[in-house]
Formats: structure tokens, sequence, C-alpha cells
């Protein structure tokens, strides 16, 4: 389909700030933000340059057609008269998610199953076949908003969201979603001038997004399937450019370093294995250690920590003992570089005894969280805090 509609691309919360610059960057323009997406316009065709370059987004909705819908049998009917084959192949495969806010339906399943039963009637009575269709997100994927009356009908052109990047085979405990450790990375600054530090990498997500942003690498190119692949009309040919084009852009090396440390050898283990999948294990040098032993090369760029946030009570003690010392590893190592702490723990970030320059909020999962950003030159010890540091 070669006529433009809305594209909405839809992703966490704190993220749309974000979002909007790699849109405006890709060429595309804002139309809209909201608290969880922001609106673009473009072609079907133009959702795959979006699928392969964007970093911060979960999913590219392409806006099919809107109407009002007042109950079920309103929705079947309108979307009975939505002409599907030119989307979908009647041998395809299709799943239907949905958000729905409208009084007459309490369990969006509902919904999606009344969307998915229109569809096939159409399907069967058309061609006396129809496609199969169930809960997988690898072939094509249409998405029902529904509020109130108002209905709109998307197609998820991303398919399986675009933080399942393909790379993290090895998944650890708490980790970042690829998303959120890009637009962390985004919002620090760093896009490969200086160098950036990683104590506490755990799977190394944040270290295998920044590798892919100085390098200029699409994250799309990592993966071998999206939603817009299983819809009628898919140019494989164009698609192909693009990659093509995407690789002409990536560089091969950086002349900063990217280190990676923690102190878990399967951790560290884990994010070396993710970086190769990824395919930036070369240009990330990885370490077994506790954070504050990281090697921290002179000159400039971005130090962040991911620290745990703690569940339970007993931990909460060790973990404050942490957190200062991360405030005492900035002091004593960081001169030149940016600090910066990723937690969704505010009474532990406070053992940190630095003045916060700034506070990004961002949400982990339903978690609220702060990236904390702290200048580390000397004068910016908090003046209350007891200069305790030792040797
Ligand atoms: C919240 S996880 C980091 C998750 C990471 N951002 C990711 O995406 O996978 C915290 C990490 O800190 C590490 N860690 C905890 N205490 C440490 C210490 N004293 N020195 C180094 N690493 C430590 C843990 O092993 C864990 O991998």
């Amino acid at each position: 389909m070669m006529q433009k509609s809305e594209i909405i691309i839809t992703c966490a919360k704190g993220i749309p700030p974000f979002l909007r610059e790699e849109i405006l960057s890709l060429g595309f323009p804002v139309l809209s933000e909201g608290g969880s997406s922001v609106e673009t316009e473009g072609t079907l065709e133009d959702t795959m340059k979006l699928n392969l370059h964007i970093r911060t987004g979960q999913r590219v909705l392409f806006l099919l057609t809107e109407f009002h819908a007042r109950n079920p049998d309103e929705l079947h009917q309108r979307i009975s008269e939505i002409p599907w084959e030119n989307y979908i192949s009647e041998d395809g495969y299709f799943c239907v998610t949905s958000t729905v806010d409208t009084p007459t339906i309490k369990d969006s399943r509902y919904a999606n199953v009344k969307c998915k039963d229109a569809m096939v009637d159409r399907f069967n009575e058309k061609f006396g076949r129809r496609p199969d269709s169930g809960p997988e997100r690898s072939h094509a994927v249409v998405h029902l908003h529904w509020q109130g009356r108002g209905c709109r009908i998307f197609l998820d052109t991303s398919g399986e969201p675009l933080s399942r990047r393909g790379y993290r085979k090895i998944p650890l405990k708490a980790p970042m979603q690829e998303t959120l450790a890009a637009a962390t990375v985004l919002a620090t600054g760093w896009q490969g001038n200086g160098n950036f530090i990683n104590p506490m990498c755990g799977s190394g997500t944040l270290a295998i997004e920044a590798a892919m942003i100085g390098l200029s690498r699409a994250p799309g190119l990592l993966r071998g399937n999206f939603g817009f692949m299983h819809l009628k009309g898919f140019n494989e040919a164009s698609w192909g450019i693009l990659r093509k084009r995407a690789r002409a852009e990536a560089k091969k090396s950086m002349d900063v370093k990217i280190i990676a440390t923690d102190i878990i050898p399967s951790a560290v283990q884990a994010a070396r294995q993710n970086a190769a999948t990824a395919g930036v294990e070369h240009v990330i040098d990885f370490h077994v250690c506790n954070f504050s032993d990281t090697p921290v090369p002179e000159g400039e760029g971005v130090m962040i920590l991911n620290p745990p946030y703690g569940e339970r009570l007993g931990e909460m003690k060790e973990l404050e003992e942490t957190y200062r010392g991360v405030g005492d590893f900035f002091k004593k190592r960081g001169k030149g570089y940016k600090g910066y702490v990723f937690t969704g723990n505010f009474n532990l970030s406070k053992r940190i005894g630095l003045r916060t320059k700034r506070r990004v909020p961002f949400f982990n999962g339903d978690i609220e969280c702060r990236l904390l950003e702290y200048d580390l030159y000397e004068g910016s010890r908090k003046h209350s805090s007891p200069h305790t540091m030792g040797g």
C-alpha cells in the first residue's frame, strides 16, 4: 500500500522524548507524543525502515482504518468489511492483539476473538478457506485499539516486539529490556564520543546497546523476522536494499573503549556470549571483578552502573554499602567522566552521596526508575556527606 497513513510507535513510559528524536533523525515527522507512544506518518513500506533502525520503540503500528463500534456485534460487522485479503494470505497465519477500554467488554481476549472471527468469516465467505490464527506473533499481527466507541485497526509491522533483538540468548536475573537500555544510553548523550564504562554489567545489555549505537549499527539487522514480512505485497527487494544500506553505514570499530565488568563470572560469560551474538564482542572489553576494580582509562566518557535494587530487607544493609561504594568509585576514579546510576530504589541512591545533576524518569516494567547523572569533577561532593573515603 503506497498511500500514507498514521504510524504509531509504542514504547515504555519515559521513553517518548528519546523515541521522538530517533524518528526525527530518520527523516520522519512527529505528529504527536503520548505517554507511551509517538505518532508519525508514512507508507506501509516506510515501516520497514522504522523497524530496522528504531532502538527505543516496541511496536510499529500502521493504521489501516478507524470507525465507531458500540458493542461486539458492531465490531464484528465493521471488521468483516475490511478487505483483509489485500494484506493477509488465505493460506497464512495471523494473530490479533488488542488494547480495549470500552463498557461492553471486560476481557480484551474476547475482543481479540471477535476480531479474529470477523476476519475468518470474511475469508471463508470469499475463498472457502481461511488463514490459521493463534497467539504466535511470528507472522502477520493485527492490533485492535478500542477506546469508548472509537476503534482503530492497525497492522503491527513489528510482530515480535522490537525489544527482542535476538542477541540475548542467555538472560540473567533482572536484565534491562534492550529498548530501555538503548534509551538509557541515548539519555547519557554517549554516541561513541569518549569511553563507556559499565561495571555491574549483568547480561551486558547496556554495553551491547552502547556498542551498537557507537558503531551506528541498525538493531534490526540482527533480526530475520518482522510482522511486515508476512503481509501481502512485502517488497523483499526494497528490504534487501534497506539492509544493505544500513550495513554500509555501520562502522567496524571505534577509537574509544567500552568496558563491561561484573563480579559474577557466569554473568560476564553470558554478557560476552550475548555480545558475540550481537556481533559487537570485538569492541567490548570484559572483566570479572568487583565494580570498584573496573579498569578506567584516563580520558573522558560515561561511567554507568545499574546496581541491584534489592527486595528483601536483609539485602538492604549490604546494598547501602554497595551504593556508598559507587559514590566512592565515582569520586576516586571518575575524573573527567560523567557518572550515571540507573536504579529503582531512591532510598539507596541517596547513599551515593554526590550531588545529582539530572534525573531522568524511566520505567522498568512497572517499577519506576531513574537515571541519575553526576558530574565527577572536584567539588561535586555533597557538603553534608562525611569525607570518610580513606586511601
Ligand atoms: C540489576 S543487575 C544488572 C542488569 C544489567 N543492566 C542487564 O541488563 O543485564 C546488577 C548486577 O550487578 C552485579 N553486582 C552486584 N554487586 C556487585 C559488585 N559488588 N561488584 C560488581 N558487580 C556486582 C550483579 O552480579 C548483577 O549482575
